[in-house]
C-alpha cells in the first residue's frame, strides 16, 4: 500500500505552545511535579532510545496534577510514543508498584492479631486484585499492543500492511473495547475497607504506608485507563478505519 495512513505528528510549533501554555497556567516545572520521580521511575528502569520526550513528560505530569484528563493534550504525540508510555507502565505495576504493596501487607499484616479481620480482606484482595492486574496486562502485551504496532506499522510497506491484515483476521481492537474493564476501583474498594479499621497500636506509620502507596497506585492506574481508553483506542480505531476505507476503495477499482 502506497503512502502514509495521515495521522498527526510531532510538530514544533504545536507541542511548544501545549508546553508555553502549561508553564504559564500551572507555573510548574516538570520536575516539581509531586508525581515527577513516579513517572521518571519507568523510564528510569527502561530508558528511550532517543531521551525522553520533554513534552510528552510536561504533558504527562499535567495530566496526573489535573481532576479532569484531557485526551486533546496528547493529540500531538505519536502513537508509538503512547504506546512506548503504557508499555513502561505496565512493567512499573509488575515489577515495583504490585511487589511495593505486597510488601507493605505483609509488614503491615504481622502488626495485628492474628484473628483481626483487616488480614482477610487484605490478603483476599491482594491475591484477587495481583491475578486480575496481571491478567489484564497480559491482554494487553500479547494481543492489543501487539495489533497496535502492526496498525501503527502498515502504512509502511507491503509486507508490513500483509502482516497487518493476518493479525486483522484474528483480532480485533472493537472487540478488546467491549471486554475491556478498569482496575482502580477496586483500589478504592480496600483503600476504604482498610479505612473501616485503625491502625496497629504498636506503630500507625506502616497503616499510613500503605494507604498513601494505595491512593497514589490508584491516581496512576486512574491517568493509565484515560491513555488507553481516551487517547490509544480512539486513535487505533480510527486508524482502523482509514485503512477499511483504503482497502474498500482497493476493492472497487479492482
Ligand atoms: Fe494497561
Amino acid at each position: 500500500m502506497g503512502g502514509k495512513v495521515e495521522r498527526e505528528g510531532i510538530k514544533g510549533g504545536k507541542a511548544r505552545k501545549k508546553k508555553d501554555d502549561f508553564f504559564d497556567n500551572f507555573d510548574l516545572m516538570p520536575e516539581n511535579s509531586s508525581y515527577f520521580p513516579q513517572v521518571m521511575q519507568r523510564y528510569e528502569a527502561y530508558p528511550p532510545l532517543q531521551g525522553i520526550n520533554q513534552d510528552f513528560l510536561a504533558t504527562l505530569l499535567k495530566a496526573f496534577e489535573d481532576k479532569t484528563f484531557c485526551a486533546a493534550d496528547f493529540d500531538a504525540f505519536p502513537l508509538a510514543l503512547i504506546v512506548d508510555y503504557i508499555r513502561k507502565t505496565h512493567v512499573y505495576y509488575l515489577h515495583k508498584k504490585l511487589p511495593e504493596i505486597e510488601q507493605s501487607i505483609y509488614l503491615l499484616s504481622g502488626l495485628y492479631d492474628a484473628q483481626h479481620p483487616i488480614l482477610l480482606s487484605l490478603q483476599n484482595f491482594f491475591h484477587q486484585y495481583c491475578a486480575e492486574l496481571t491478567h489484564h496486562i497480559e491482554m494487553e502485551e500479547t494481543l492489543l499492543l501487539p495489533h497496535i504496532d502492526l496498525l501503527d506499522k502498515c502504512p509502511d510497506s507491503p509486507q508490513q500492511f500483509a502482516a497487518y491484515l493476518l493479525s486483522m483476521d484474528k483480532y480485533s481492537i472493537a472487540g478488546f473495547v467491549e471486554s475491556h474493564e478498569d482496575t482502580e476501583d477496586e483500589l478504592r474498594d480496600i483503600r476504604q475497607t482498610i479505612n473501616k479499621y485503625a491502625p496497629p497500636s504498636v506503630n500507625a506509620s506502616l497503616y499510613r504506608i500503605l494507604l498513601s502507596q494505595l491512593q497514589n497506585f490508584e491516581r496512576d492506574l486512574c491517568v493509565h485507563a484515560h491513555m488507553e481508553d481516551e487517547v490509544l483506542i480512539p486513535r487505533a480505531l480510527e486508524m482502523e478505519r482509514l485503512v477499511q476505507e483504503r482497502l474498500t476503495a482497493q476493492a472497487r477499482r479492482n
